[in-house]
């Protein structure tokens, strides 16, 4: 996985993707998903990536892991390495091993963070510039974010999120480039609201829209893919320079999940500057 000259990102496919348990408050097993859209919905996040030149890796899915296919929360990828997941509830503890196999046959190394301690990946812990922002209190741990720096040797600050909704940072945060993020306010508290501050263009999404899961968008160089049905912020991402992707993806907002959290990007993203 060294030689990376595309952005590279990971996706699982849909086959058994369902919701057949409750963990965030977006999941209600009396709204199941329509498996035939979900499965259109997620080719169709796939062909935009690759039309945007992602040169996209395939897991296989595994029948019984229905949240498999939200590749972000498999690890933290740093370099050669990944850190992968310690989930917070037993129903996707099953994915770990799929995800270490996985990475181990790409030629990653993998490492798991010390337990007890939970972390649930890219899912909380993102990169604008050379700072490692992580989302906490949860599903992962404060302390596996400071433990994340420390093995990193980066800068980290971490985020409470007070808004269970907004479970996992990249539903409420999106670093779009080093010194740009959108964010939606509401989903953290003064502490972290005064932290991100620091990030010279912070972009605040519409409490309408961080509902559709705007936050939760993928970066492809200046190219942002998100869930149809936010206006105002594919107004405000042309604003900064940036051309949106709307694909709609509200088969998966019913696990709680839309775009970011149904990839991976495996070179590093646009935003992030590494140590
Ligand atoms: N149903 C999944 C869960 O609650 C959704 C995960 C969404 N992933 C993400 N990176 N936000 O864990």
């Amino acid at each position: 996985m060294h030689e990376l000259n595309q952005p590279t990102i990971l996706m699982c496919p849909p086959d058994f993707y369902g919701i057949e348990y409750e963990i965030n408050p977006w999941m209600n097993r009396s709204t199941p998903n329509d498996p035939a859209r979900s499965r259109i919905q997620w080719l169709g996040l796939h062909d935009v990536l690759v039309s945007l030149g992602v040169d996209v890796r395939l897991m296989e899915p595994v029948q019984g892991l229905p949240d498999l296919v939200f590749t972000a929360n498999a690890g933290l990828v740093w370099k050669d390495k990944v850190f992968l997941a310690s989930f917070r509830h037993s129903a996707r503890q099953g994915e770990t091993i799929r995800d270490e196999a996985w990475f181990q046959a790409a030629g990653f190394e993998t490492l798991l963070l010390p337990s007890p301690l939970n972390f649930e990946g890219a899912g909380d812990a993102l990169f604008c510039g050379d700072t490692l922002y992580g989302g906490y209190l949860v599903r992962s741990d404060a302390s596996a974010i400071q433990w994340l720096g420390t093995r990193m040797g980066c800068r980290v600050i971490p985020l409470q999120l007070v808004d269970d909704h907004y479970y996992h940072l990249d539903t409420c945060f999106c670093p779009l480039d080093a010194r740009t993020a959108l964010y939606f306010p509401a989903a953290f508290d003064d502490y972290a609201r005064r932290a991100l501050s620091q990030i010279p263009h912070l972009i605040p999404v519409h409490p309408d829209e961080a509902s559709r899961f705007a936050c939760n968008a993928v970066v492809v160089g200046r190219h942002v893919v998100l869930n149809t049905g936010c206006p105002r912020l594919e107004a405000d991402l042309t604003s900064h320079g940036f051309t949106p992707h709307s694909t709609p993806l509200d088969e998966f907002l019913k696990a709680g999940g839309s775009a970011k959290c149904l990839t991976l990007r495996l070179d590093g993203e646009d935003a992030a500057i590494w140590p």
